[in-house]
């Protein structure tokens, strides 16, 4: 979910569903705002989009301060009672939330008992407490007692009919910022959502809570100490986060890789053009005796690659878990461990559950994130940026091919700085891997007539490869079930005899990569096995490794690199799939770019 709030001078309404609308891509089921004038508290949900909310408020209210809310379920069904904004009793406190209360329904039985609620959100039950404690003390003082009592993670902001010039904060576990104005005060989830009219912001840290008003924002703990802290500028370019002339977020960013690529080397070079991480990071991957890879979703199949760079390049072993999966399938950890977290966005709650048990058990973290300042960054012992720019809609490309860049990077400086001599320079091979991302950008009709050619019509499809090659039909597999609702396996070439090849019948598209010399001839005669029993098939090889008939070949580029352009066929035929099915490519269903609940 998201949240944004404003108090100022200027009209409320277009700023905070302008806000809500940047933060679509954490959620999109329902939305709702409240906007607070001279007549009082003035609340508008809709199931749905944005866009759906926008129709019912246009037109309506004049208000200087409100709050917003985009939902991604997980207390009660997606429906209006459940939208936000919820309201107390008497209609006095109007609150917005995104986290979960742990501890609701203990909070319930001890304190609500005789309280009607509206919804079936864990939510009403902070506003419905504030109201009880408001009765008997100042609402800063009641929101305290409440934040006190609440366990679980929440970003909150709500208004008071009685405070009609505050906008009353808190933060723990999810993300939350307040941005600074000439003459207002806003709060969002992210910079992103607010970067048109402000790019100072206040950080906040867990247990924080900050009374905003037009003119001041003033932070306290929650044992009502003082904090003095000062904004910071975002670094956000505005135009990264617009459309521009492309009809979806996910083609712009799908072209944008061959440029994330450069921009990473750069990033990476030192004076003399070599590549060069911190010292500290260095060091503490020279010492680990074994890395353990914590990820979810792309950045998990990204980490599978990632395993197979510092193994080959920095001769270290490495374990590679999902995150949601770790708690209690916790692996016998060796002796001198170093987890590494794989994250585009740094917020997924899953990998900072994880993130926070280690660092509990004293071993060190190394965070791989596109969000600098996020949650996973902080409370990592080390950060390594991805410098992908903003990647917005919900299915993840440029992120995943930068989390393999970098992580190529973070095996090859350690491998050198361990003395082993690899056969690879990588600033010359990712930028041979970059043109080639190029070349592919450019035929994009191509992988749009494979799309219509294999999958107009289809209900599953297969992708199969071996070696690194597996993997990437892992991810190619995710991009297409993800926006285009087929469903989509992805499988080691030599495991389909052992139980998949039942599911081939005439007709059932399998996609097959061919990219690795090792293993040309076994994932070759897979085909074959495949084509045998019906399926219709579509090799896409490398340039060295091709055979008459295959559907494309890719431009060759160094072994351990594949995946960084043998991706892109598969995010452009799951992308045009989607497209003709008239699937929301931007904005599929079911999901949120970013889950900060586990
Ligand atoms: C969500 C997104 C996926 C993403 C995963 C991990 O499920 O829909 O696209 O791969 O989270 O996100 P992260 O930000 O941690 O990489």
């Amino acid at each position: 979910c998201g949240i944004t709030g404003y108090i100022g001078t200027n009209d409320a309404k277009e700023i905070l569903l302008k806000g809500l609308e940047k933060l679509e891509y954490r959620g999109y089921d329902s939305a709702g705002i409240a906007l607070e004038n001279q007549e009082g508290t003035h609340i508008f949900k809709e199931k749905g989009r944005i866009a759906d909310l926008r129709a019912v408020v246009d037109g309506k209210v004049a208000a200087r301060a409100g709050i917003g809310h985009t939902r991604w379920a997980t207390h009660g069904e997606p429906s209006k009672s459940n939208a936000h904004p919820h309201q107390s009793a008497s209609g006095r406190f109007t609150l917005v939330h995104n986290g979960v209360i742990e501890n609701e329904s203990e909070l319930r039985a001890e304190y609500l008992q005789h309280v009607k609620f509206n919804s079936d959100t864990d939510t009403e039950v902070i506003v419905q407490l504030v109201e009880k404690f408001a009765k008997d003390m100042e609402t800063e003082e009641a929101f305290t007692k409440t934040l006190r009592l609440l366990k679980g993670s929440y970003a909150i902001a709500m208004l008071d009919t009685e405070s009609p010039e505050t906008i009353f904060v808190a933060k723990n576990k999810s993300p939350l910022l307040v941005g600074v104005g000439e003459d207002f005060h806003v709060v969002a989830s992210d910079a992103m959502a607010m970067i048109q009219i402000t790019d100072r912001f206040i950080e906040l840290m867990d247990q924080e809570i900050v009374i905003v008003k037009k003119d001041r924002a003033d932070i306290y703990n929650l044992q009502g100490e003082v904090i003095i802290r000062e904004p910071y500028r975002a670094e956000l370019d505005a135009t990264d986060i617009e459309k521009g002339t492309y009809p979806h977020f996910m083609l712009k960013e799908i072209d944008e890789q061959p440029l994330v690529m450069r921009k990473i080397i750069q990033a990476y070079q030192n004076a003399d053009g070599d590549l060069e991480i911190d010292s500290d990071i260095k060091q503490a991957m020279s010492a680990a005796d074994r890395i353990y890879i914590v990820a979810c979703g792309t950045s998990y199949h990204a980490g599978l690659v990632g395993k197979q760079l510092i193994e080959k390049l920095a001769a270290i072993p490495v374990e590679v878990h999902l995150a949601s999966e770790f708690g209690y399938n916790m692996p016998l950890l060796s002796e001198k461990p170093l987890f590494i977290f794989i994250s585009q966005s740094g917020e997924t709650a899953d990998s900072r559950a994880v993130l926070v048990k280690v660092k509990e058990m004293g071993h060190r973290a190394l965070t791989i994130t596109n969000v600098p300042g996020s949650t996973l960054s902080r409370e990592s012992d080390y950060t390594m940026l991805l410098h992908a720019g903003p990647e917005i809609a919900v299915a993840s490309t440029k992120a995943y091919t930068a989390q393999i860049a970098v992580l190529a990077i973070l095996a090859s400086v350690t491998g050198a700085a361990k003395g082993i001599t690899a056969d690879l320079d990588l600033v010359k091979e990712l930028g041979i891997a970059a043109n080639a991302m190029e070349t592919l950008c450019d035929a994009k009709e191509e992988f749009e007539q494979i799309a219509a050619e294999y999958l107009p019509a289809a209900i599953n499809c297969f992708f199969i490869g071996r070696s690194i090659d597996h993997f990437v039909g892992l991810e190619g597999a995710l991009k297409l079930k993800e926006i285009s609702y087929i469903q989509a396996e992805g499988f080691a070439g030599g495991e389909l005899k052992h139980g998949t090849i039942a599911l081939i019948e005439e007709q059932t598209p399998v996609i097959a990569l061919a990219t690795q010399a090792g293993v040309n001839g076994s994932i070759r005669a897979n085909v074959k096995e495949v084509a045998a029993r019906g399926a219709s098939t579509c090799i896409i090889s490398m340039q060295g490794l091709e055979t008459e008939g295959d559907r494309f070949v890719l431009p060759a580029v160094h072994e351990l690199l594949t995946p960084l352009v043998s991706v892109i066929p598969l995010q452009l035929i799951a992308y045009y799939a989607a497209l003709h099915r008239g699937c929301d490519v931007d904005k599929p269903r079911n999901l949120a770019k970013s889950v900060t609940v586990e």
